[in-house]
């Protein structure tokens, strides 16, 4: 079966990633992990069970010794160590041991929440990953990164593990909102900004198709994606910072994320920060204000916003301090030193960034 085999850092193995339209292959993916006649529990959110878990129930029952499933209410807010405590209770009453099973199928938080009770549970029994959203499919499903909020913190605790495989079913995109779709094609695109020019030429040429969601065109977006986070990631074991470049866009953006108390969705305020960092790389002299007019493009095309309505510049800036990576009151940004070359830029005085601000604002 064709995959994607994913090694990082901190992990001892290669897990698969199938990219795929459809769940027909799920069931020779349980046997070729060697998963088979286990106890299974499926953990999906309110809108993931309705939409898919009498379907992945069917084929977990075809190899396992015994299914269940728990569901939480869906939504951020229920990503706390109240909800993984629940988690726990379930497995304990429906006797899941060391060789039990975990699939999460969902979005992030399912994926982050489920991979922490994995982790956690008897010292870690093995998950799988189905990612129904976009964000997490060519995002979450990279890195082995899990965990829960705590005290307004986001994903304050947690740890670093992997799955057996993830099975992407391009398919479960049909069913979400266009607004999370778009929230999660700004995270694609930017691997094209950071590492891969050919990669955002993809996106110019195939604007249409993509946005219907043509399985072809989806597949390719999602394969590369894994691909050019696994190849950061696993290159940061050496070269340390390297993973820094993941963050083009998010030092403004997570500012804008948290002056908009969370309203707007995290893949928006990656579009409206990558086009500050975009601005910014411009005034240096890296890029030609023609690709700031075709960033432009591509995103509204795709519907995201690419500036704020009624935000305070200084608010912006001063919150930009407040982001858990800016290290010693300094920022640094990551910014582009050719179309699909980023850098970390430690050197930005105050005024270039309070000019890419404005460049955001309405
Ligand atoms: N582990 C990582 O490396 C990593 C990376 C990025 C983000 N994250 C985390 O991921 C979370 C965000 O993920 P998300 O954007 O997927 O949010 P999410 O899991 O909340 O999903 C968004 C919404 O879509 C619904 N949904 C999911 N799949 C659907 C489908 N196929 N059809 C219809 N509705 C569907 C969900 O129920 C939810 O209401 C955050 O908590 C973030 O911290 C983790
Ligand atoms: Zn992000």
């Amino acid at each position: 079966m064709n995959a994607l085999y994913i090694k990082t850092e901190l992990s001892q193995k290669e897990y698969p990633i199938y990219i795929k339209d459809s769940f027909n292959e799920l069931e020779n993916a349980f046997i070729k992990a060697k998963l088979k006649d286990k106890k299974v529990c499926v953990i999906a959110d309110s809108n993931t069970e309705k939409l898919y878990a009498k379907e992945i129930i069917k084929i977990a029952e075809k190899c396992f010794s015994e299914v269940s499933c728990y569901v939480f209410e869906s939504g951020e807010k229920s990503k706390n160590l109240n909800v993984i405590s629940n988690f726990y209770k379930f497995f304990v009453e429906k006797g899941l041991d060391r060789k039990s099973v975990i699939i999460a199928l969902g979005g992030g938080v399912v994926g982050d929440m489920a991979g922490f009770a994995a982790a956690t549970y008897m010292r870690g029994i093995k998950f799988v990953q189905i990612p129904t959203t976009l964000l997490s499919q060519v995002d979450s499903s990279v890195g082995g990164k899990t965990g829960v909020d705590f005290l307004g913190n986001k994903n304050m605790i947690g740890s670093f593990y992997q799955p057996e495989f993830v099975y992407i079913n391009v398919k479960t995109l049909d069913t979400l909102p266009y607004n999370q779709i778009a929230s999660g094609m700004a995270e694609a695109i930017k691997y094209g900004y950071i590492i891969d020019k050919n990669f955002l030429e993809f996106f110019k040429n195939n604007m249409k198709k993509i946005k219907i969601l043509s399985p072809e065109e989806i597949k390719h977006i999602v394969f590369i994606s894994c691909k050019s986070k696994a190849e950061v990631v696993s290159k940061d074991e050496k070269e340390s910072g390297l993973r820094e470049i993941l963050n083009f866009g998010h030092t403004f953006g997570h500012a804008v994320e948290s002056l908009s108390k969370f309203k707007l969705l995290h893949g928006e305020c990656v579009s409206i920060g990558m086009m500050a960092g975009l601005k910014l790389s411009c005034d240096k002299g890296f890029i030609s204000k023609d690709s700031l007019t075709s960033a432009k493009k591509l995103f509204e095309f795709f519907e995201l916003p690419i500036k704020v309505k009624n935000f305070d510049k200084n608010e912006i800036f001063k919150q930009m301090f407040l982001d858990k990576k800016t290290k010693d009151n300094k920022l640094n940004i990551v910014l582009l030193k050719e179309i699909g070359l980023a850098y970390t830029e430690k050197n930005v005085s105050d005024s270039e960034v309070l000019n890419a601000i404005d460049y955001i604002i309405l």
